[in-house]
């Protein structure tokens, strides 16, 4: 069957209704569109877990601080439905911004969903204020919208991933939130809707940005746990045109900044290319 696409609120809830009257089981991967193998491989995962599976592409601008990229984000719904089609996705939610927020004149208007600062004045969150403010909103109203047994999200936005597991724990959502791999181009870089904006040139300094994780991985690996050494390491291979916004490592289970790290460490980073920010992280364990 092909795939549909639903642009109300209204119509993607009967739709749901039916499913659930079926007794089927859905899968949720919230997308903003703009999809690639990262996102298929997310498909694929959910298509394993339930009977239906429903992506939501959407450029949520509340997401986006003054000055980011919402308005040059790509919007490429066409291409989005070949791929959800290829990945044996039911149903494509496309709703406008006036569906999502009728009469949105400021943010300051909206009810919001916070997650607590400590755990936002970190990593992503430290120079994208509200961003994910703007996440976890979108997010719960996907999940009210659609009810879904399951919501996949990659662990490329690992911060992304954290908050919303703490989201749904602390609100208490009936979903069950599946982690799914980042993927790699096969030169290591992360992929990303935001790889688009890279010249070849750009792109090629990019890589650097993985091999710096990677060199941090290596260097933990023989034995060095001192965090600025391994900033060093990360320094020394990262490009030199690369903007650095942050390495940081972070205990996976608390997402607690680490000095002396031990295993089961994230090592994250964001940087900018040409001021195209990228973002991506290796795990460092024992
Ligand atoms: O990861 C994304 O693409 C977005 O942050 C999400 C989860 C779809 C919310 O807009």
């Amino acid at each position: 069957m092909s795939v549909q696409v639903v642009n109300k609120i209204n119509d993607l809830i009967n739709k749901i209704k039916d499913i659930k009257a079926e007794g089927k089981t859905i899968a949720l991967v919230p997308t903003m569109g703009c999809l690639h193998d990262g996102h298929k491989s997310l498909m694929l995962k959910a298509k394993s877990l339930a009977d239906i599976v429903i992506i939501s592409v959407f450029v949520n601008p509340i997401q986006f601080c003054p000055g980011e990229d919402y308005d040059k984000y790509p919007r490429t719904l066409d291409n989005d439905m070949l791929v959800a089609q290829s990945a044996g996705v039911s149903i494509i939610f496309a709703p406008s911004v006036n569906e999502m927020y009728p009469g949105l004149q400021k943010f300051s208007d909206l009810t919001m969903v916070v997650p607590p600062y400590e755990l936002t004045d970190i990593m992503c969150g430290k120079s994208r204020i509200g961003h994910f403010d703007g996440v976890e909103t979108v997010v719960s109203k996907l999940f009210n919208i659609v009810q879904p047994d399951y919501a996949c999200f990659g662990m490329k936005d690992i911060q992304q991933l954290f908050l919303i597991k703490k989201m749904v724990k602390d609100l208490n959502f009936p979903v069950e939130i599946i982690s799914c791999p980042l993927i790699r181009e096969e030169s290591g870089l992360a992929l990303s809707s935001r790889n688009k904006y890279l010249s070849a040139e750009a792109k090629i300094k990019a890589i650097t940005i993985s091999q710096a994780l990677f060199a941090v991985r290596d260097s933990f690996n023989a034995g060095i746990k001192d965090a600025k050494k391994l900033l060093d390491t990360a320094l020394a291979v990262l490009d030199k045109d690369i903007e650095l916004e942050y390495l940081e490592f972070v205990d996976k289970e608390t997402f607690k900044t680490i000095e002396n790290i031990e295993s089961n460490t994230i090592c994250a980073i964001a940087a900018r290319i040409n001021n195209v920010r990228l973002i991506d992280n290796v795990l460092l364990e024992v």
